[in-house]
């Protein structure tokens, strides 16, 4: 059995446990949390370090891999490239709770989290570092890009497409065919009729407020292009 850590000892990190425990695929050796203290136990796992030892902790519990247990989208991508900088041939865990309900043929790539109830339905494509979260549901043919996320109780329709690092936020739905820009944020328990552009904050019922998000520095310079440079194929 692969020994993996979960990096980042959140609510959604201690849910990426338990899922863990309960598909009984991997070993989970323990947290890594640059925030928290060192041997803080979380769902019987202890903090074993942060990002600077994780090298040595590789070494020391003879790691494989690694999940990503953090939910917002950006700060996802940033422990991303962090981890990549100082551990460049770790392996990133997918993982699956057993409840969810998966498509024929659905693919779940590399550092994807899908929680308890989501359900993916038939030739949805899923990029990889998304989550779909508690009872997210998405529809026929519709494409997840790399980092994006479904919220708990979100709804997407057929055939849309969700950009990169962009999220539905609780209970919101988006309608079938639609088009929602990279870095978008759509809030939750809004109903998305029409296409939504790169960069915004929309929500409403149905959107009747959307505004422009600013990217810093670093957001704006990994854009999706540069991202799919940096994501391990
Ligand atoms: C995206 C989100 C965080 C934006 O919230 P925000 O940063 O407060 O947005 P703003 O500061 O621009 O809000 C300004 C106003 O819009 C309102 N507003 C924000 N999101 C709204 C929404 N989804 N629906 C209706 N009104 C909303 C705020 O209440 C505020 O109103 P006020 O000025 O009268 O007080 C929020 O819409 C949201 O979706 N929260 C849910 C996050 C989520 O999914 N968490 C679960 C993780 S599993």
């Amino acid at each position: 059995m692969k020994n993996i850590l979960i990096y980042g000892a959140s609510g959604h990190g201690k849910m990426i446990a338990d899922i863990v425990s309960k598909t009984n695929e991997y070993n989970l050796v323990g947290f890594v949390d640059s925030f928290k203290p060192n041997n803080l136990e979380i769902y019987n796992t202890k903090i074993v370090g942060d990002l600077d030892s994780l090298p040595k902790l590789i070494a020391k519990f003879d790691v494989d891999g690694i999940v990503i247990g953090i939910g917002d989208n950006e700060m996802r991508l940033r422990a991303y490239y962090n981890i990549i900088k100082v551990a460049p041939k770790i392996e990133f865990i997918s993982v699956v709770h057993p409840s969810a309900i998966l498509a024929e043929h659905v693919f779940i790539p590399d550092g994807t989290v899908v929680m308890a109830g989501a359900i993916i339905n038939a030739d949805a494509k899923i990029g990889k570092f998304c989550v779909l979260n508690t009872k997210a549901s998405l529809g026929h043919d519709s494409i997840m890009s790399d980092f994006s996320s479904l919220s708990s109780g979100a709804t997407v329709a057929g055939n849309v497409k969700i950009g990169f690092c962009s999220s539905i936020c609780l209970s919101a739905s988006v309608s079938q065919g639609l088009i929602i820009g990279d870095h978008t944020i759509i809030g939750g328990a809004s109903l998305v009729l029409k296409s939504i552009k790169s960069k915004k904050l929309a929500f409403g019922v149905p959107i009747n407020t959307i505004k422009n998000r600013s990217l810093d520095t670093f957001l704006k310079d990994l854009n999706h292009h540069n991202a799919n440079k940096l994501i391990k194929k």
